[in-house]
Parts: structure tokens; sequence; C-alpha cells
């Protein structure tokens, strides 16, 4: 079997980010078959109908989403919402033919962020998502704290129980990927 080539998009842009220490632990214990690789959000300008030669960023962040098999969502919590850079990058996705990036995609989301651990936020992505035609697995959440000692000051998951999460969280969307597949 091919290894499930997973696409890890992290809606935070700063260094020290907790979303996207959820991500590189999860690159970092992928399961056997499956290999995550993470986008370069950096560059990527908000997205612009006028701009009819695609910046290279995004041409490299559409090329990502096109050879993934599955997403993983990022998720941090801004004023109750998904942020920005995490919308953006779907936004630019949602604008190719026929949504054929993302129609029919398999995905996943965690989050770190404040009281509620992003629930406001993923469950506003979910219903992005819906319209997205983003195969969605429900469970299980990865909901955490970016302030409560989970994170170490470089932004890297150091919470056991979160790490167990995460792990679980990789073999359910691994099976996710092989159902839709079969
Ligand atoms: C503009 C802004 C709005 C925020 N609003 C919320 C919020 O509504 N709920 C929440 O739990 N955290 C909120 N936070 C805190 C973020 O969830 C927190 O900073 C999180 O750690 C960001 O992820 P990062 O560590 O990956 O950068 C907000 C942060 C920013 C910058």
């Amino acid at each position: 079997m091919k290894p499930i080539k997973v696409l890890g998009i992290c809606g935070s842009l700063r260094a020290a980010s907790t979303n996207m220490g959820l991500l590189r632990f999860a690159r970092e214990h992928a399961p056997a078959g499956m290999e995550i690789n993470i986008a370069a959000l950096g560059e990527v300008p908000f997205y612009n109908a006028d701009l009819k030669q695609k910046p290279a960023a995004v041409q490299a962040l559409l090329a990502d989403i096109k050879q993934a098999d599955a997403l993983l969502l990022a998720c941090p919590e801004y004023n109750y919402s998904l942020a920005p850079a995490l919308k953006n990058a779907l936004d630019w996705a949602s604008r190719e033919t026929d949504n054929y990036l993302l129609a029919g995609k398999p995905a996943a989301i965690m989050g770190a962020g404040g009281g509620m651990g992003t629930a406001r936020a993923q469950y506003h992505l979910r219903q992005v998502c819906v319209f997205l035609n983003l195969h969605l697995y429900n469970k299980p959440e990865v909901f955490s704290s970016a302030f409560d000692g989970s994170y170490d000051e470089k932004g890297n998951l150091i919470n056991e129980k979160i790490q167990g999460m995460v792990i679980e969280q990789l073999g359910a969307l691994q099976n996710w990927v092989a159902r839709l597949r079969s």
C-alpha cells in the first residue's frame, strides 16, 4: 500500500505557535503508512480574485493540497472563530475549478487555544468544511489549552495526555482515509 500523504495546515503564523506544535508532534509520531507534511502559509497573501497570476506561495500551497490524501487542520481560536490564515488557505483552495482540490478529501481538526481549547473555532471550522465538502473525521477530537503548561516556550507539545489524543486521532484518520478509498 502506498503511504497516506497528509498535509497539515496551521492557522497560526507565529514562530512559537502551539498549533504548529500540535502538527509537529503529529508529523513526528505519524503511524506507519502515513507521511505528514506541513504547509507554509507565511507568504500566502489574502485571497484576491484580481491576482490572475497566483503568487508562488499560493501555487506551492495548492500543489501541496493536491498531492495530499487528507488534511490535518490545526485551528487556533480567534474571537470565537477560526484564525484567518487557515480560512484564507481554504479560501484559495476552494476557488479552483469545481472545488476539486477539497471536495471529497478526508480531513481532521485539532487545536490549541484559550479556555475551551478552540472548541468554538473548531465547530465553526466544521461548518465551513460542510460547504467545502471536506469529509471530516468526527472523533476523537483534539482540544487543548495553549496556556496550562501543555506546551513549552517554543510551542512543543509536552502534555502526555494530549500527545496520546493526537496519536489516537492520527490512527482514526488513517482508518477513515482507508474507508473512504474502499
Ligand atoms: C486575535 C486573537 C483572538 C483570540 N480570541 C480567542 C478566543 O476567542 N478564544 C480563545 O480561546 N482564545 C483566543 N485567543 C487566544 C488564542 O487561541 C491563543 O493565542 C492560541 O494559543 C493561538 O495559537 P498559537 O499558539 O498556535 O499561536 C485569541 C488570540 C488572538 C491573537
